[in-house]
């Protein structure tokens, strides 16, 4: 049985840690976030969408020209993004909304890219985050997942991921969650997953819209 998210205790949680996130986990899940934008495609003007962009502890590594917009749930953190983004000299264009990543109010094929890192393991439905974020690309966009996701061989590790969930999610996040198998459950195309972080903890999932 998954260990389960409440999203209003989520909420709650990311608006309390939005001072100080980028001091603590922010420099911790630094390397994954960082790494992802190696394999970025880099097209001018393209439009892309980051789901979860918390305090905006990504807005710096978008190419120049980007068209970003970002949502999170948690309104402190969007606030916190939007005061990071106006502090950027890139030559991106900013937009910021608070929005559930279950619910996203845009029309379908509308981003070339799609974007979360770290967020899947925070959500309560991740099929439908992922659902909704395969709705949103463009046919052919890419769709880079930046998470911790629980392994799939059974053995000790995995175990101690499941037992440690109810503990994690305390935190923040969940610990059993196969990540890249929602993905795939979600129709996105999953090409690679690159290990990454501390202790190869993490993985840069690279999927996309067929
Ligand atoms: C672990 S933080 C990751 C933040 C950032 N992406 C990063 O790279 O550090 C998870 C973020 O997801 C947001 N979040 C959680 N549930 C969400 C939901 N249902 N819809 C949108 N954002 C959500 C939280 O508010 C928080 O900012």
């Amino acid at each position: 049985m998954k260990c389960k998210v409440c999203p209003s205790y989520m909420e709650k949680l990311y608006s309390f840690y939005s001072p100080f996130y980028d001091h603590v986990f922010g420099h911790l899940l630094s390397p994954g976030r960082r790494q992802s934008f190696k394999y970025l495609k880099q097209r001018p003007h393209q439009k892309i969408l980051e789901v979860g962009v918390g305090p905006g502890s990504t807005l710096e590594f978008y190419p120049p020209q980007t068209e970003l917009v970002g949502i999170d749930i948690s309104a402190p953190m969007i606030q916190k993004a939007r005061e990071k983004a106006a502090k950027l000299n890139s030559g991106s264009k900013f937009e910021f909304h608070v929005m559930d990543a279950a619910n996203l109010e845009f029309p379908d094929n509308n981003f070339d890219v799609v974007m979360a890192a770290y967020v899947i393991t925070t959500v309560q439905d991740p099929h439908r985050v992922c659902r909704e974020m395969l709705r949103v690309a463009k046919p052919g966009g890419q769709i880079i997942v930046v998470n911790h996701t629980r392994g799939q061989n059974g053995n000790y590790w995995n175990r101690l991921e499941d037992l440690m969930a109810p503990i994690f999610v305390r935190i923040g996040f969940t610990t059993d969650l196969d990540v890249i198998k929602v993905m795939e459950d979600s129709g996105i195309k999953v090409e690679k997953a690159i290990r990454c972080n501390l202790l190869n903890t993490g993985r840069i999932i690279l999927g996309t819209k067929d």
